[in-house]
């Protein structure tokens, strides 16, 4: 337990020097929160858990009363103790409660709702306080993250934690429209979102691929946009109450004027080519695009937003924007005459003129809209939100001009890129130059999960544990950057996350016991666990995808950023660095390798009777004959015995050849094999 004075010191250092790099960067970063809070600090004892523990709350929040049910429920779980009861009760002065939620108010779930709080743990009670209940309930998420364990049983560390968000737009997006995503794993998300504190859903409804939620005015949508396979209103409710009920706003997008396709089966007049049209089956940018010089298009979309908006409480409204190639208004004679009319120089021009007639329409319901940046900068009023994600340079520039910006460069989860790269895209970096006024109007950032390559199977192993580093990025103070300390928490972090019925773990397991065709799955657990998939806009060449294609392939299995091979490369990189040739060192070094070199010989018996495996059998060969190589270059390091170069370059071809993706998957230790070699010579 580290001091309660040393702590002080630490923060202290912290204040007159933020950029030491410290491990310790805030009083709680020794511990397991993720996010870590804004302030923390740690003093001697502990609050031990018993069957006693209950909890009050002074005022009647109904979802604060459900989310500190859930904390009983979650803490009954993981301690398994019979709490006497799991039901909170309302405050009096003669209560005796363990814990105490004090809030004044009940939080509106607006922009920029207060969500602090201070959480208060002594040996013989808990406080918990917030200006409103959104904020006790991320109190709340991190009171179960403070649960400790040791030989006499469960406690809450004595601590004292002042906590707020660094932005106020901490979001997830999820694509429900190329890979329909069924309620109860949306549920399970939000659950995920409110443990790590993110407070925005954006849910991608519509999109080439299909037409998720019910329309009672156009019916046709839903039901020749979807194969069946849509929200019906009565669901896209119980989500919207289930996110408020964890403080979460849900921000709908309906993908316009491209991204269009699904809209147009059922009513292709609104198209800017007479169609017919069907559900695109491939991925891409597609040309069917709505109609701006049509008053039909602004009629019917009026009607559908008053539709919408009666089941979308939420002001901000996402209107996608993307992508639009502009190829049928280039066609369309029509079109090019009303641009000529109007003075609509280009495509540009005419999408904007369009974007303008929305934001009146959705003005009439209240809405604000919110668009992907589209190349130029628009010209809209300064409600309007720009989303930036094909560079970050958007998210200034929108921010000078006066628009309201969220980052999701860097933020592409589907991508399948490292924790450490998501970890470190700071939207306002330490060195960033802007001033206070441009930064204000940076709101925060939003993870983004595009459903090419994921379906319900899936989606958990993409989104999470890798979000919940995203989540600490948009949520702590930008000094919290230890990447060391961030991959320590994530891993706990992601054990628990499976108590919220996340299959991110558990489904993993299960695809490698159907990918072994029913053999133990240890052998080709130690094959993927050093296996990621392949970037994902270098995927859709070997194959050309469709929608209904298997997710079931090794490449889906495969982890974007495999635990052990971390491990393994950062064990590399140490020992590299200190240039010491530590002996224990090397051992732990050549034990992977050496289980890595004798695997393909026992994966040829698991291959032989699970023909999925085959499209990765020279791979598993590589793995097998790159940790030969580095044995050897571990015995020369162990021999102090230099090398010629023609070893070295014989080696390292090897290595190379060993890099080419197959299966569409990849080896993730090459490069330190490569480190191992390169330090023999
Ligand atoms: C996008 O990724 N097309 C916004």
């Amino acid at each position: 337990m580290i001091k309660k004075r040393f702590v002080q010191f630490i923060i202290t250092l912290l204040f007159v020097f933020p950029s030491l790099d410290l491990s310790a960067q805030s009083g709680c970063s020794n511990m397991k929160l993720m996010p870590i809070p804004f302030n923390c600090e740690i003093s001697d004892g502990e609050f031990r858990l018993n069957e006693s523990f209950n909890i009050s709350i002074n005022i009647e929040s109904e979802r604060l009363f459900k989310s500190a049910q859930r904390t009983m429920e979650i803490l009954a779980g993981r301690t398994v103790l019979f709490f006497n009861t799991h039901n909170p009760s309302i405050y009096d002065s003669s209560n005796i409660s363990s814990l105490i939620i004090n809030v004044n108010k009940i939080g509106e779930i607006k922009l920029d709702t207060d969500e602090s709080y201070s959480l208060i743990i002594t040996e013989k009670y808990l406080q918990l306080n917030a200006e409103n209940d959104i904020g006790a309930i991320r109190g709340l998420a991190t009171l179960i993250q403070l649960l400790h364990a040791d030989e006499k049983g469960y406690y809450f560390p004595c601590v004292k934690i002042e906590d707020k968000p660094r932005f106020i737009w901490r979001g997830l997006m999820i694509d429900a429209s190329r890979h329909f995503i069924p309620v109860d794993i949306i549920k399970n998300n939000l659950d995920a979102m409110a443990a790590l504190k993110l407070n925005v859903f954006h849910w991608h409804l519509t999109d080439d691929h299909g037409f998720r939620i019910e329309c009672k005015s156009f019916p046709k949508l839903h039901e020749l946009g979807s194969e069946g396979l849509y929200y019906t209103q009565e669901q896209i409710l119980d989500v919207i109450k289930y996110a408020s009920d964890k403080g979460i706003k849900v921000v709908p997008e309906f993908d316009l004027p491209g991204h269009a396709t699904a809209w147009f089966i059922g009513y292709p007049e609104l198209a800017s080519a007479p169609g017919p049209y069907t559900i695109q089956r491939r991925w891409g940018i597609f040309d069917p695009t709505f109609d701006p010089t049509n008053e039909e298009t602004y009629k019917f979309l009026d009607k559908f937003f008053e539709e919408m908006s009666t089941l979308f409480p939420y002001n901000y409204w996402h209107i996608g924007g993307d992508e639009n190639n502009g190829k049928q208004w280039m066609a369309n004679s029509k079109i090019q005459e009303f641009m000529r009319v109007n003075k609509l120089k280009d495509n540009h021009a005419l999408q904007n003129y369009f974007n303008q007639r929305l934001e009146k329409i959705l003005s009439k319901y209240n809405k604000t809209m919110i668009g992907w940046y589209t190349d130029e900068m628009p010209s809209l009023t300064k409600d309007y939100i720009i989303q930036s994600w094909k560079g970050r340079t958007s998210l200034y520039e929108a921010a000078r001009r006066g628009y309201r910006s969220l980052l999701s460069h860097g933020f592409y989860i589907d991508l399948v890129q490292s924790t450490e790269y998501h970890y470190l895209n700071d939207p306002i970096p330490p060195d960033s130059i802007l001033t206070d006024s441009v930064k204000n109007l940076i709101l925060g950032g939003e993870a983004t999960m595009w459903a090419e390559f994921v379906g319900p199977e899936t989606i958990d192993s993409r989104i999470w544990p890798r979000t919940a580093a995203i989540a600490e990025r948009l949520w702590s103070p930008g000094i919290v950057n230890n990447v060391d300390d961030m991959y320590r928490r994530l891993e706990i972090v992601s054990n628990q996350l499976e108590d919220y019925g996340l299959a991110h773990k558990k489904n993993y397991e299960m695809m490698l016991r159907r990918l072994s065709n029913g053999v133990d799955t240890e052998i080709l657990k130690n094959f993927m666990d050093v296996t990621k998939p392949l970037y994902t806009y270098s995927r859709d060449r070997p194959h050309v995808f469709i929608t209904h294609y298997p997710l079931t392939r090794v490449v889906d299995a495969a982890r974007p950023d495999p635990d052990i091979a971390r491990k393994f490369n950062r064990m590399v990189d140490v020992f590299v660095d200190e240039n010491m040739n530590d002996p224990v060192k090397l051992n732990s070094i050549s034990k992977w390798l050496e289980l890595w070199k004798g695997n393909h010989a026992n994966m040829l018996k698991i291959i032989a009777q699970s023909p999925t495996l085959r499209e990765i059998e020279t791979l598993s060969e590589d793995l097998s004959k790159s940790a030969a190589i580095g044995l050897e270059a571990i015995n020369l390091i162990k021999n102090r015995t230099k090398t010629d170069e023609s070893w070295v370059n014989t080696r390292l071809a090897s290595l190379k050849a060993a890099s080419v993706p197959r299966g569409e998957s990849e080896l993730a230790v090459l490069k330190s094999i490569e480190k191992l070699i390169n330090y023999v010579r």
